[in-house]
C-alpha cells in the first residue's frame, strides 16, 4: 500500500499495574516518544485491589494520542501496534454494550484465598493440585479464582456468561477488544502468555482445559480465543484507525522478548512494583521443584511456543514506595541511592517485605513483613540500604531456585525496569547473586518486546536474529563482595525470612 513507505514506526501500549503508557519506536528499536497516565488503585477491603477497566481504556486512548502527537506521527505512519499488560488481572464485560460489569480484580488481590485453600484441601497434592498441568501452584495471584469470584458474586454474571452475553478477559483481551471494536464489538482473543496465567490452560496443549474449567466453574464460552504473541489479530478503529494490532504479551514475557532472551538459559529480571525473573527454557516446559512457575515465554506466529521458568517476587519497588508514602523516610525515590550509599553496610538491619505474603520461591500467604536486627545504631540510611538489599536477596532466592531447577549456572543477568536506574542497587545485586548484572541501553524493554512482536508479525523486522543484534548493553556490574561477607549476610537474610512465616495464622 502507499502507506507502507511511510509506516516507519511501531507503537507499543504498556498497560501496567499503576499506569498505562504508549511508546513509539523507530526501526532501530529506539523510543522516539512516550506518554504515561496513572489510574486509580481501588482498595475496597484489606487485601482487595481493583481497577476501573473503563478508566484504563480511556487512559490508554489518551496516551496513544499524546505519544503520536509528541512523535509528530499519524496512525498511517505506524506499521503496527503491540500490546503488553499487567498479567492475571481480570475484567468481565457485556458483549453487546462493551461495558465492564464489575471493577477489574487485580493480580495482587487476595480475596480468593479461602477458595484457593478449599481447592487445595480437595487433593492429596494440596496447593500443587494443578501444578503438573498448569505450571502454577494454587494461589490468589492467578486469574481463574478471580473469574470464579466474579461469577459467584456479581448478579446475573453466571447466567450471562453461560448464555454467551458476558465475556472475560485479562487486560490484553480488554484492550484488543476495545482497539478493534466497532458496532458489533471487537475481536475477543488472549495471547498464550496471558492465557498461561489463568490456571485454566494446559501448558502442553496451550488450550483451555475442561478439568480446570470445571474445577474453577468457568464456562469456556465466556473465554477468549487463544492466539500467538505475534500475528495480526485485527485492525484498530478510533485513535489508531487502520493500524494492525499485531502483537500481545504479558508484561514480564514482553520484557524477556525485548531483552532478546531467545536462547535457552538466557534470563532477565524486571524491577518494578515487584520483581519478575524469567529464564528461557526452550520448547519444552520445565517443571519446577523449587517454587518457581512454569509459564509460556512467547510464541511467534505458528512456530512452537517457547517456555520459561519464572520467579515472581511481589514486593521490591513497592517497598521503596512504602518507605516514602507510609513511613515518610524519604521524600522522593531519587534520594534513595545517595542515602543508601552514605553508609558502608546495613548496620545489621534486614527488611523482608512480605506485605502480601511471600511469592516465589516460598508461596506463603501466611507470611508478614519484618524488620530485624534493630539496635540504636541503625539509621534511616541503613534501613534504606536494607530495602535495596531486600530486592537483591529476593532475586538471589529466585536465582538459587532456578539453579536448582534448571541446573544452569547464570552467566549474567539482564535487568530492566524503573529501579535499575539505581546503580548501587545493581552493584548490591551483582554482589549477592553473585553474578554479573547487565543493564541494556534501551531500558523500556517491556514496551520494546511488544513492539518487536507486532513488528515481526507485519514484516517490519525480519526475525529474531535481527532483533538480538539490536540489543546493546549500557552498563555492567561485576560482583565485588568477598565470599565470607556475602555468605554471612545470606545466612542473616534467610534467618529474617524464617521470622516472617506463619505470622498471619
Ligand atoms: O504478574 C504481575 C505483573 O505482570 C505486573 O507487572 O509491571 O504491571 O507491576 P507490573
Amino acid at each position: 500500500t502507499s502507506a507502507a513507505g511511510v509506516a516507519g514506526h511501531i507503537a507499543a501500549i504498556d498497560q501496567g499495574t499503576t499506569s498505562s503508557r504508549c511508546i513509539v519506536f523507530d526501526a532501530s528499536g529506539r523510543p522516539v516518544a512516550m506518554a504515561q497516565r496513572e489510574h486509580r488503585q481501588i482498595f475496597p477491603a484489606p487485601g482487595w485491589v481493583e481497577h476501573d477497566a473503563a478508566e484504563i481504556w480511556r487512559g490508554v486512548q489518551h496516551v496513544v494520542g499524546e505519544a503520536l502527537g509528541l512523535a509528530g506521527l499519524a496512525p498511517e505512519h505506524l506499521a503496527a501496534v503491540g500490546i503488553t499488560n499487567q498479567r492475571e488481572t481480570v475484567v468481565a464485560w457485556d458483549r453487546r454494550t462493551g461495558q465492564p460489569l464489575h471493577n477489574a480484580i487485580v493480580w495482587q488481590d487476595t480475596r480468593t484465598d479461602a477458595a484457593c485453600r478449599a481447592l487445595a484441601a480437595d487433593s492429596p497434592l494440596g496447593a500443587d493440585r494443578f501444578r503438573a498441568k498448569t505450571g502454577l501452584p494454587l494461589a490468589t495471584y492467578f486469574s481463574g479464582s478471580k473469574m470464579a469470584w466474579l461469577l459467584a458474586n456479581v448478579d446475573g454474571l453466571r447466567a450471562g456468561a453461560e448464555a454467551g452475553d458476558v465475556i472475560f478477559g485479562t487486560m490484553d483481551s480488554w484492550l484488543v477488544w476495545n482497539l478493534t471494536g466497532g458496532p458489533d464489538g471487537g475481536v475477543h482473543v488472549t495471547d498464550v502468555t496471558n492465557a498461561s496465567r489463568t490456571q485454566l490452560v494446559d501448558l502442553a496443549t496451550l488450550a483451555w482445559d475442561s478439568e480446570l474449567l470445571e474445577a474453577f466453574g468457568v464456562p469456556e464460552r465466556a473465554l477468549p480465543r487463544i492466539v500467538s504473541n505475534s500475528e495480526i489479530y485485527g485492525t484498530a478503529r478510533g485513535v489508531l484507525a487502520g493500524v494492525r494490532v499485531a502483537g500481545s504479551l504479558g508484561d514480564q514475557q514482553a520484557a524477556l522478548f525485548g531483552q532478546a532472551c531467545y536462547v535457552p538459559g538466557q534470563a532477565k529480571s524486571t524491577y518494578g512494583t515487584g520483581t519478575f525473573l524469567l529464564m528461557n527454557t526452550g520448547e519444552t516446559p520445565v517443571p519446577s521443584r523449587h517454587g518457581l512457575l512454569t509459564t509460556v515465554g512467547y510464541q511467534v506466529g505458528d512456530t512452537p511456543a517457547v517456555y520459561a521458568l519464572e520467579g515472581s517476587v511481589a514486593v521490591t519497588g513497592a517497598l521503596i514506595q512504602w518507605l516514602r508514602d507510609s513511613l515518610g523516610l524519604i521524600r522522593d525515590v531519587s534520594e534513595v541511592e545517595a542515602l543508601a550509599a552514605s553508609v558502608p553496610d546495613n548496620g545489621g538491619a534486614y527488611i523482608v517485605p512480605a506485605f502480601s505474603g511471600l511469592f516465589a520461591p516460598h508461596w506463603r500467604p501466611d507470611a508478614r513483613g519484618v524488620i530485624t536486627g534493630l539496635t540504636a545504631y541503625v539509621t534511616k540510611a541503613h534501613l534504606v540500604r536494607a530495602a535495596l538489599e531486600a530486592t537483591a536477596w529476593q532475586t538471589r532466592e529466585v536465582v538459587d531456585a532456578m539453579r536448582a531447577d534448571a541446573g544452569l549456572e547464570l552467566t549474567a543477568l539482564k535487568v530492566d525496569g524503573g529501579m535499575t536506574a539505581n546503580a548501587l542497587l545493581l552493584q548490591l545485586l551483582a554482589d549477592r547473586l553473585p553474578a554479573p548484572v547487565v543493564r541494556p541501553a534501551v531500558s523500556e524493554t517491556t514496551a520494546l518486546g511488544a513492539a518487536y512482536a507486532a513488528g515481526l508479525a507485519v514484516g517490519f523486522w525480519p526475525g529474531l536474529e535481527a532483533l538480538a543484534a539490536q540489543w546493546a548493553a549500557d552498563a555492567e556490574f561485576e560482583p565485588a563482595l568477598d565470599d565470607g561477607t556475602r555468605e554471612r549476610e545470606h545466612g542473616m537474610w534467610l534467618k529474617a525470612v524464617e521470622r516472617t512465616l506463619g505470622w498471619a495464622e
